[in-house]
């Protein structure tokens, strides 16, 4: 995606931005943060530039899993959300995310843009009802979303499989075809009920959608993904529920609601209807009417591409208001290379950072990572330690401490009369318009290198200089005030440079140097004569022993955490995914034969994406299992280890062979699992109880 068309010239430019809104049913953690840290960057950029740029976000209150949770808790689902609301803002005021209006999708603003954009939607014929067939249940009289449907695989017979696709060897199917199915909500067996549904006709915006995909609205790899979606057809879309739901009732539909993503992004403009109700200075209209000369850009994951360069465009241009300038995808956190996990300790809240770490540290962690591409980025918590000591402690702040403390014990506080290094002076601000422009294009990974190496060369200077040698020198005295007064004025610069990253260190730097706050038209300007405060150190070191601390707080959180259920097909992360399954009598776990059994032998098998052959030794009886469990373990680190088996499982016929039994593993779901094991002492065949 090119600059220029959005960065435009050095005119005045009116911006609105976004982040997704995350659920609220559930705290922020460090995979959310990435994105949101990625806007604030970009918005404090922006505004730092001397534009008007306006962010804003909500939280997402509405649908099944808010409404179930809050079953749980025994509150309303308008409780649940109000708190959850206070938490997931509280830690983003701890990140120094700034929005300028946080609200929430279940508001007045939200249910008056989303009845707007139906009525106008309907009016013009973009959407229809039909009578669709799902499944119910009749325990708890409600219909039942695919992911809280459980049952046996219909191609592998896997037991406990959700309703729409089989973790053991990958098919995809409807939840009608599930052996034995069970509701995840009630454990009822579901039935068939047919229901009048509304749905969005997609494909009338073919035309608009094809035109709007070729601009410079979006990433290559996104644009790409579009165009596969066009070949396999436009869907049309299912925007309604039925009660019970935590939602909008669709005018004119009583007991029909508006899906949760039918309004998600409406979310957006509410917000900032919101804001404009708050604020003279900005029209709602002005943004979002249809020749809007504003700028709109949505920063989100990759895997809610299809809802926000399809159907957000598409409900939009039908309604009659403007589509985004862009789009922007990142990827998704690892931690240590490997996707979060709460066993680990790597399942990182936002809280649990901020209750050891400098979320600064994280700011700029990210910041060094990010690009302009959609690729996950990976937290090395080893790496993490070793950039922050090396980048900000060891470089930038390095500088400032090196300096600070002649100036103010030899002169007062006081900077030289006049620039003595202007050369130097001048590679540093002529270097800003580069800077500038990799925030523009968010490749902020090369803008920190640029500002690296730019404090790369203020150290060497003050090396060759050697101020602490000048300063036991009688006649020096002059020199000692320049060099240190060149290097704070660099450092001012550099500052400058970071802080839409580091906004806190900033502050506290304007406030060292007795400087206004920075902008990207007053760093250029030398403080010359000028008075400096006391130094205070502006950043230390990461504790290793703080980082440990964390992971371990995260453990904990692990078992503070109430289970959770969420359908899991929308965001990555555990926590979205293991409702605790119906209650089981005591005779029923009973049945159950759990032996510890050796893995004698693990084999690959051909043609299965997930199964690995398993050897089991059960003490003097050997089985063969098939494990789904290809994705975690390569064969070799099997051999010879202690697992726990089911025992007594009817053996099954499989495509590879027939399975003698189950081992048993953990996971939250796809691939992260862990096979369970013995504590030392146990042998082949030992009973589990
Ligand atoms: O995937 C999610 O977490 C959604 N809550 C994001 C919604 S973004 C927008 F459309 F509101
Ligand atoms: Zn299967």
């Amino acid at each position: 995606m090119s600059t220029s068309s959005h960065a435009k010239g050095g005119k005045h430019r009116q911006i609105l931005v976004t982040s997704a809104l995350p659920y609220a049913n559930g705290p922020i953690h460090l995979g959310h943060l990435v994105e949101y840290i990625q806007t604030d960057i970009w918005s404090r950029f922006q505004r730092m530039r001397g534009h008007d740029c306006v962010y804003v976000c909500a939280d997402d209150a509405h649908g099944t899993p808010i409404m179930l949770r809050a079953q749980r808790e025994g509150i309303k689902p308008e409780e649940l959300i109000a708190r959850v609301a206070e938490e997931h803002q509280a830690d983003f005021a701890g990140f120094h995310i700034q929005f300028d209006n946080y609200h929430s999708t279940h508001s007045k603003e939200n249910r008056e843009l989303a009845e707007l954009i139906y009525r106008r939607l309907r009016d013009n014929s973009h959407t229809f009802s039909r009578t669709i067939t799902q499944a119910y249940d009749p325990e708890k009289e409600m219909f039942l979303p695919d992911r809280f449907i459980k049952g046996g695989c219909p191609k592998c017979g896997a037991e406990d499989q959700y309703g729409d696709s089989c973790e053991v060897c990958g098919a995809t199917y409807s939840p009608t075809e599930l052996k034995n199915p069970v509701s995840v909500v009630s454990g009822a067996t579901p039935i068939e009920k047919e229901s009048e549904h509304y749905f969005f006709r997609l494909a009338d915006f073919q035309g608009m959608l094809q035109y709007w995909i070729k601009g410079d609205h979006m990433q290559p790899e996104i644009r790409h993904k579009l165009e596969e979606w066009f070949e396999s057809g436009l869907q049309d879309w299912d925007i309604s529920r039925d009660a019970p739901y935590f939602g909008f009732e669709i005018p004119d539909a009583p007991g029909k609601y508006f899906y949760v993503w039918l309004d998600a992004p409406i979310g957006y403009m509410a917000s900032f209807k919101h804001l404009c109700e708050q604020r003279d200075d900005l029209n709602f209209d002005d943004y979002w009417r249809k020749d809007s000369k504003a700028e709109l850009y949505h920063f989100i994951g990759k895997d809610i591409a299809y809802f926000h360069t399809l159907f957000w465009p598409a409900m939009l241009s039908g309604s009659g208001f403007r589509s985004p300038d862009a789009v922007y995808c990142h990827g998704f956190l690892t931690v240590n290379g490997l996707k979060m996990s709460k066993s680990r300790g790597t399942f990182i809240m936002a809280r649990t950072f901020l209750d050891h770490l400098n979320p600064e540290y994280l700011r700029y962690y990210f910041a060094a990572k990010l690009s302009d591409g959609i690729d996950d980025i990976d937290l090395n918590l080893e790496d993490f330690q070793q950039r922050i000591n090396a980048d900000l402690v060891g470089k930038v702040v390095n500088i400032a401490s090196r300096c600070a403390g002649f100036i103010n014990k030899r002169f007062g506080g006081r900077l030289e009369s006049q620039i003595s290094e202007p050369a130097l002076h001048r590679e540093f601000v002529e270097a800003g318009e580069a800077i500038a422009e990799l925030y523009e294009k968010r490749q902020y990974n090369q803008a920190m290198r640029r500002i690296m190496a730019l404090a790369d060369r203020a150290n060497q200077y003050i090396d060759e200089k050697k101020p602490w040698v000048l300063a036991k020198q009688e006649d020096k005295e002059e020199e000692v005030q320049a060099v240190c007064s060149t290097g704070l004025n660099l450092f001012m610069i550099l500052t400058a440079y970071l802080k839409p990253v580091l906004p806190a260190m900033a502050k506290e730097v304007e406030s060292f140097l007795h400087i206004a706050p920075l902008t990207w038209n007053n760093y250029s300007v030398p403080l010359i004569g000028h008075t400096i405060s006391q130094f205070k150190p502006l950043m230390t070191r990461v504790d290793p022993d703080k980082v440990e601390a964390m992971l371990e707080a995260s453990k904990a959180d692990l078992k503070a955490e109430p289970p959770q259920i969420t359908p899991a097909d929308k965001r990555q992360g555990p926590l979205d995914k293991d409702p605790i399954s119906p209650t089981i009598e005591f005779d029923d776990f009973a049945k159950l034969d759990l032996r510890v059994a050796r893995i004698k032998a693990a084999e690959h098998v051909d043609g299965a994406d997930k199964l690995l052959k398993l050897t089991l030794d059960l003490g003097g009886e050997t089985r063969q299992v098939f494990a789904g469990i290809k994705s975690a373990y390569s064969p070799d680190k099997l051999e010879g280890r202690l697992t726990v088996m089911v025992a007594n499982l009817a053996p099954r016929k499989m495509r590879f062979g027939v399975s003698e039994g189950m081992v048993l593993a953990a996971g939250p779901g796809g691939d992260e699992l862990y096979i369970l094991g013995p504590d030392a002492g146990a042998k082949p065949g030992m009973r589990v109880k």
